[in-house]
């Protein structure tokens, strides 16, 4: 593993005021680099990143990827990093066609931005592209159990597309580009309301309400802090040799969502009971784990942070928040 030495660059990141994205940013910046960020705040906000507003290497863009981009960084970025897209399932429910172009003609766009520049690209893609998966732990190997009319297709389906366009890129432009696979992640700026599991139960917790288990809460998820993701995005952009690589970026270690529960309880000190409910959506996946084995043996990556501390930490800011 060799980690490019090319010194700082100009960084155009997609989805840069997102919940990743605008971590993204902040260690880019920390890194010494100059950050163009692009966001048109569907699902994301300005507030995310309101505390860049007067960093001198920072430019915030509102736009639309999935128009042709032709404002600052899009001439001389050294790199392109395209996480623009809603995320959670009730984000890309909400806004489904809009999930289905960001990750078709948005990643078209952001390729060839890349193109043109000559820059590094990396598909911020999904543990989602496995569907829901027939083999565990899924390795990058793994091609998936993929339902392509469901109500996740919007999301999956357009993400695997992205995978394909990304792969089409280098072959006939010679991209620099690779993919990664982004498991579960959960930490400050994780919008409370989207639905997803940790911002569920830990609001839920902190307010004294019931957390909500769908289904029997016998399904298992693994969860990565933001700091481990964004240090293993940065890690597959900058480590030379891995064009047209794919990389699980996630923590391997598996909980049950009850098991989970039980640790928010604890974390939070709440005393708030576990209400089971339906499934909110098809084709849950029962289990979802990475095998990171390529990202720990190419990237020399893995995460640092263990869930309780990682929760202690996400906790503190949603008390904040919810103060707020
Ligand atoms: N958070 C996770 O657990 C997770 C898991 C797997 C994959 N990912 C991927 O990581 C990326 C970031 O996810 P996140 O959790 O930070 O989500 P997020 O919703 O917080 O961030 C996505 C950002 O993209 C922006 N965006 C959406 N459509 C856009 C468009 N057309 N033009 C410009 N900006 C647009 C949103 O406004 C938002 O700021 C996404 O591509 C997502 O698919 C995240």
């Amino acid at each position: 593993m060799r980690h490019s030495n090319q010194g700082t660059m100009n960084v155009l990141v997609t989805g840069g005021a997102g919940f990743i994205g605008s971590h993204l940013c902040d260690a880019l910046l920390d890194a010494g680099h100059t950050v163009v960020c692009l966001d048109n705040f569907l699902t994301g906000s300005p507030e995310n990143v309101a505390h860049l507003r007067e960093h001198p290497r920072f430019t915030l863009v509102e736009h639309d990827v999935i128009e042709p981009y032709s404002g600052p960084g899009s001439e001389d970025a050294g790199a392109v990093m395209h996480l623009a897209s809603p995320a959670s399932p009730v984000g890309y429910r909400t806004h489904a066609i809009d999930t289905l172009l960001v990750n078709s003609a948005g990643t078209v766009n952001m390729l060839r931005t890349a193109t043109q520049c000559g820059a590094r690209f990396l598909l911020a893609s999904t543990s989602e592209a496995y569907g829901d998966p027939l083999e565990h732990p899924q390795t990058e190997e793994y091609w998936g159990n993929v339902n392509p009319i469901g109500l996740r297709a919007c999301y999956d389906e357009a993400k695997r597309f992205g995978e394909a366009a990304t792969m089409e890129w280098i072959r006939q432009f010679d991209v620099d580009a690779r993919i990664v696979r982004i498991f579960n992640t959960y930490g400050p700026r994780n919008q409370l309301d989207d639905g997803r599991v940790v911002p569920n139960f830990i609001t839920q917790a902190l307010r004294g309400e019931p957390l909500t288990i769908y289904g029997d809460g016998s399904q298992t998820r693994s969860f990565a802090y933001v700091s481990d993701l964004v240090d293993g995005l940065q890690k597959a952009l900058f480590t030379d040799g891995t064009k047209g690589e794919v990389f699980n970026l996630g923590n391997p270690d598996e909980f049950t969502i009850l098991e989970f529960a039980q640790e928010v309880l604890a974390v939070t000190g709440s005393r708030s009971r576990l209400e089971r409910v339906a499934p909110q959506f098809e084709d849950d996946p029962s289990r979802r784990r990475p095998d990171i084995t390529k990202a720990r043996t190419i990237l020399g990556w893995e995460p640092k942070v263990p869930l309780r501390e990682g929760l202690e930490r996400a906790a503190a800011w949603y008390r904040t928040k919810l103060g707020a």
